[in-house]
């Protein structure tokens, strides 16, 4: 069995949501407290293993790869006052993970995107992260817990969580072999943003794959789907006809960033978590409860 050496992190699309903010700034720069949401990814799949690491960029979203990169004269302004734990901060993450880009400048669908990655990808599994989705591991980091259910199954493994029938639209929906109470459960279909009607089940996918690379050959005749974009969802389901597809129930808390209640609420849970602010973020939402 290959190991999972790779991921891939999509980010070139438009951000909507968060208009005006994504105007001139990626939304995956949105900061929580004083970190942009795309390093709590990256750093989600270096303590996971990972090796190597693919951004999925457009030409306006050029300050994602500065973030990632070195900045020589800030480095050197550091230096100059002293400031050893500043510097500390900017140098830490380009030393310990190997960050890649590439563009994709038609936004014609996460499937499209996923599909820039194959020259990256190769012919290995790879873990696929979508930004939107924070999540902090009960135990072990999300992707971590991804990848032993794959070397578990030798098998694609899509992340879930359950969701409130009323929500299912908004997400890609599996479809369970058989039901049971097991974290780990083999799929018979997925669909892309079904209505609640037609929903078989409340099982999401909560933006966390391992793909094998034989999605590429789905990827690559892949038609429009919901929302007229080409969907990784429908490939997977074209997939399995091929290979099992698995679905993980995903043990940690999920944050959808892409709300402006879940950037809220991350934003306070990890101010809560940090011993610099606890106490601060503590006193000013006593004050609001009185
Ligand atoms: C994407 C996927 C969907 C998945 C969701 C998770 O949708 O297409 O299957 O459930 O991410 O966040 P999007 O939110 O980009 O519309």
């Amino acid at each position: 069995m290959k190991k999972v050496r790779k991921a891939v992190i999509p980010a070139a699309g438009f951000g909507t949501r968060f208009l005006p903010f994504t105007k001139a700034v990626p939304k995956e720069m949105l900061p929580i407290v004083d970190t942009p949401t795309i390093e709590y990814i990256v750093r989600e799949v270096m303590e996971s293993g990972i090796e190597e690491v693919l951004i999925i960029i457009n030409s306006d979203k050029e300050c994602i790869k500065t973030h990632f990169g070195h900045n020589q004269s800030f480095e050197n302004f550091l230096i100059s006052k002293n400031k050893t734990k500043e510097l500390e901060m900017i140098q830490a993450l380009p030393k310990q993970v190997k960050v890649e880009f590439t563009y994709q400048e038609e936004q014609l669908g996460l499937g499209h995107a996923v599909l820039c990655a194959e020259e990256f990808v190769q012919n290995e599994p790879f873990a696929l992260l979508l930004g939107d989705d924070l999540y902090v591991g009960k135990k072990e980091p999300a992707t971590k817990q991804m990848i032993q259910a794959y070397e578990r199954t030798n098998s694609s493994i899509l992340g879930t969580l359950e969701v409130p029938l009323e929500d299912v639209c908004k997400y890609g929906i599996c479809s369970p072999i058989k039901e049971t109470s097991n974290d780990l459960v083999e799929l018979k279909s997925v669909v892309e943003k079904p209505n609640p009607q037609n929903a078989p089940s409340n099982l999401a996918i909560g933006g966390r794959y391992i793909l094998t690379p034989t999605i590429f050959e789905f990827l690559k005749t892949q038609t429009r789907g919901a929302g007229g974009e080409i969907q990784l969802t429908d490939s997977i389901l074209r997939m399995m006809s091929k290979e099992k597809v698995y679905a993980l129930a995903i043990d940690g808390k999920r944050y959808d960033i892409g709300s402006k209640k879940g950037f809220l609420e991350a934003t306070i849970d990890f101010s809560l978590a940090r011993e610099d602010l606890s106490k601060d973020i503590k006193e000013i939402l006593k004050k609001q409860m009185l």
